[in-house]
């Protein structure tokens, strides 16, 4: 907690993995034993091959940290409960409109309209958060706020900031919890759960028309309503449960894109040989329709967000309690990862942080910015950054292809992005790590 103070959280991590081991070390941290591991080889095995030895629910849920806010939905579950919720979501996650960039491009215009193009300088995380908050209702409840028009919209973002701060800092006091008395994050959460059951009437009241009329319920431009809250509220009469299911997919997703987006952006504005990279890409596809599919075929962009993902991760780390006693397979011959025992009732700490830049998978320029080290590279478990196995991130194809679509556009419009601070990445760990002097640039137009 004075690491988190201070502003060090990962520099902290850095030095205390370094004193006592990547691949596994333990700590009695307030009555439980943790377990600590940086090597990919702990972290598939708690996703795939020993994942039935491991829990989140009982770290999440059943000692309460999270149960004012939200219940046991996709992110805070295990077994069949997990198994719905996340059949729940699967279609929607899957679903060909995900793909179609038509329902990011107003929003994009707004973004980029918010864009100063006299070259002064500008702060994009603020503006890629209110752009998100813009994209996620739009997707989650069919009605953007609209806050890159209306500033003032912006509130859910602030809040939604101060009730993931206090969630994560309920799990860290884990049996002290009673200890967490904030009057001011409990105000947060009955604000974020009145606004979103505004969105759920509305959604129950537009189905019992549905029925009445017996014709399709659309948005007010006639198209037929398809966003998830929609989808998932046919399945779930109970307001409650629909809630629960639409906050345990709320909370993952918050302070993520636009964390994302902002940390390329950063990146962009410091190295211009890899702006002008992805520039030449886009100039080669310029008379082509952009789709999906184009996107996709942009390689140095891909590298360069993989590089982003790889260096700032927004997930420091995979956490899950120990159900049954197991032990995690260490590496083959050549490596140094050695098996760890996990007993039942110790909590599992698997770090993407320091998987990420560890030299002895990226060579001794690990902690540098090179989307080119991504034309060798071959990651299998030791990049992660959307975790793996079966609880992978449903979001991941649709996280990444919006990053690509709006790195794409401010290339486009922009000649020149120029870093308008000269200080370094400092992560302050608001809900994940995010840059505390934010992104500051400037940027010229294009000819
Ligand atoms: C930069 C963007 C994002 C990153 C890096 C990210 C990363 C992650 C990671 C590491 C996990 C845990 C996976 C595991 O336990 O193995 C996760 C889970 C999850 N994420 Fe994301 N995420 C991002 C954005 C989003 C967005 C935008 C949404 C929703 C719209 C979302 C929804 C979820 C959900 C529902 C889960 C829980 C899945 C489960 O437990 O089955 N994420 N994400």
């Amino acid at each position: 907690m004075k690491a988190i103070k201070q502003d060090r959280f990962l520099s902290f991590q850095t030095e205390t993995y370094d004193h006592y081991g990547a691949s596994g070390w333990t700590a009695n941290f307030l009555g439980h034993r943790m377990v600590y591991s940086s090597a990919s080889e702990h972290m598939k095995a708690i996703s795939t091959s020993h994942r039935d030895c491991f829990a989140i629910e009982p770290i999440r849920v059943g000692n309460g940290a999270i149960t004012p806010f939200t219940g046991r939905g996709v992110s805070s579950a295990d077994g069949e409960k997990w198994q719905s919720s996340r059949e729940l979501i699967k279609p929607y996650f899957e679903r060909a409109s995900i793909r179609n960039l038509n329902r990011l491009k107003g929003h994009v215009d707004r973004l980029l309209a918010n864009i100063p193009t006299d070259a002064s300088t500008v702060d994009m995380q603020p503006l890629f958060q209110r752009y998100f908050l813009d994209t996620s209702t739009d997707f989650l409840f069919g009605e953007t706020v609209d806050s890159l028009r209306q500033p003032q919209m912006s509130w859910p973002s602030n809040d939604m900031r101060v009730v993931q701060a206090g969630l994560r800092l309920r799990l860290q006091l884990s049996s002290f919890m009673f200890l967490h008395r904030d009057q001011k994050w409990h105000a947060a959460c009955k604000r974020i759960h009145n606004w979103l059951d505004g969105y759920i009437d509305k959604a129950y009241l537009q189905l019992a028309e549905e029925t009445a009329e017996g014709k399709p319920a659309t948005y007010p431009n006639g198209k037929p309503r398809d966003d998830f809250l929609w989808t998932i509220a046919r399945q779930m009469p109970d307001k409650l449960e629909l809630r629960t299911q639409l906050t345990a997919v709320w909370i993952p997703s918050n302070e993520t894109t636009s964390i994302l987006l902002s940390n390329t952006l950063w990146a962009l504005a410091r190295h211009p040989d890899v702006t002008e990279r992805i520039r030449e890409e886009i100039r080669r596809c310029n008379d082509q329709p952009l789709t999906f599919e184009v996107l996709r075929s942009l390689t140095y962009l891909r590298w360069t967000i993989n590089e982003s993902h790889r260096l700032y991760p927004i997930s420091l780390q995979t956490v899950r309690a120990c159900i049954e006693d197991t032990a995690l397979p260490g590496g083959d011959s050549n490596s140094s990862t050695k098996p760890i025992f996990c007993a039942k009732g110790d909590i599992m700490h698997c770090n993407r942080y320091l998987m990420h830049r560890d030299v002895r998978t990226w060579g001794p320029d690990a902690e540098e910015f090179r989307p080119d080290r991504w034309r060798l590279a071959r990651p299998m478990w030791n990049f992660a950054p959307f975790g793996g196995g079966p609880r992978i991130c449903p979001a991941h194809i649709m996280v990444d292809t919006e990053c690509s679509y709006v790195i794409f556009r401010i290339l486009q419009q922009f000649k020149t992005i120029e870093a308008r601070d000269d200080k370094p990445y400092t992560a302050v760990m608001r809900v994940g790590p995010s840059n505390k002097y934010g992104c500051k640039v400037g940027f010229v137009p294009a000819g």
